[in-house]
């Protein structure tokens, strides 16, 4: 049932806000050790890689230990050299996915010990892992997945601080973007919705974002949509830039954040109309949605917000299939 909402994905995400409150509520303290490991693989599809793309950043940062991702189909059909005292990962909101599926069997045959991440209680994926966390994002509707991400990101978070005070004023800070930022996002979906390809920089956490910015555009507004490495684009993309390309950079991380306003500069430099998401104010930019500072594990999660929002109105925008994109299914049970 939509309730008041006309779109799934579009109540799906005003739920955001209670699911990140139950996540926290229902996290017990020493849920499961990462510390003990000396090596994690993640493996995962679409979305759920992203998760895992971005949690990388804080595990090797905050818990000092090697972290490698895998595209699941990409994982189990390779040469696997299995680390010592490693564990893998597998990210499945629908705990159905053929080829995380297929890659939780491959770790449990090589021996290594494995810990789903999954939404949908006794899937596949549940039945096959050795240790489980389950998301609380509830049941998800729109094939676009919003709400379920966040629960994935929120899971995971709290397994690396293993301390929910941290994440105890998340509901707000979200439930503050709904509030206040709508005006500025659907600005930002006018400049964007007629564009033929837009493109997404940031470095570090703020590219594994900008990765899963880039595919909510892709699949529901049929819009070529890539996100890359800020540093990478002299090196072959920056040659795509004419006058009016769009490209949004994200920029919260302080370390890089000189990095990626200088890549800024080059693309505009040659004609890119650039829509900045920041923490902070830059003041070289005029066309920015500036979203509050919070600390490094918490920061993502305004700016994914963000990003699922913009996503809905361009495909709003654009009158399409919002829930149901074309040649798109909920979960992906074959190769
Ligand atoms: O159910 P899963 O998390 O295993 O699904 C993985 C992908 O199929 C899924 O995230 C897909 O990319 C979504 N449509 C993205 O919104």
């Amino acid at each position: 049932d939509k309730g008041n909402f006309d779109y799934y994905m579009l109540k799906e995400i005003y739920e955001e806000p209670t699911i990140i409150e139950k996540t926290i509520c229902n996290f017990t303290k020493n849920h499961f050790d990462l510390t003990r490991y000396n090596h994690v693989d993640i493996v995962a599809c679409g979305s759920s890689y992203h998760v895992g793309l971005l949690v990388k950043y804080w595990i090797e940062q905050l818990l000092n230990i090697s972290t490698n991702v895998e595209i699941a189909s990409e994982y189990r059909y390779k040469k696997l050299i299995v680390q010592d005292n490693s564990l893998t990962i597998i990210i499945s909101q629908s705990g159905e996915t053929a080829d995380s599926l297929a890659a939780i069997k491959i770790a449990k045959i090589l021996k290594i010990p494995t810990l789903a991440i999954v939404n949908v209680i006794d899937s596949s994926i549940a039945r096959e892992a050795d240790n489980i966390i389950y998301t609380k994002a509830g049941k998800e509707v729109s094939v676009a997945t919003t709400k379920a991400y966040i629960a994935q990101l929120l899971s995971m978070a709290l397994l690396i601080e293993n301390n929910k005070a941290l994440f105890e004023g998340l509901p707000k800070e979200l439930s503050h973007i709904i509030d206040n930022k709508m005006e500025d996002i659907t600005q930002f979906a006018y400049q964007l919705y007629q564009s033929e390809h837009i493109y997404f920089l940031g470095r570090g956490v703020d590219y594994a974002i900008a990765m899963e910015g880039a595919l909510k555009i892709k699949e529901i507004s049929y819009i070529h949509c890539e996100a890359y490495a800020a540093g990478e684009i002299k090196h072959g993309t920056i040659a795509l830039i004419e006058k009016n390309t769009p490209v949004i950079a994200i920029v919260t991380d302080n370390n890089i954040r000189e990095k990626t306003i200088s890549n800024m500069k080059e693309v505009s430099s040659r004609g890119a109309n650039v829509l900045a998401i920041t923490n902070e104010d830059i003041l070289d930019f005029n066309n920015k949605i500036i979203v509050n500072k919070l600390p490094m594990i918490i920061q993502p999660f305004n700016i994914i917000l963000i990003l699922q929002l913009l996503a809905f109105q361009i495909a709003k925008l654009k009158g399409c299939s919002i829930d149901k994109p074309k040649n798109l299914a909920k979960s992906v049970t074959v190769e």
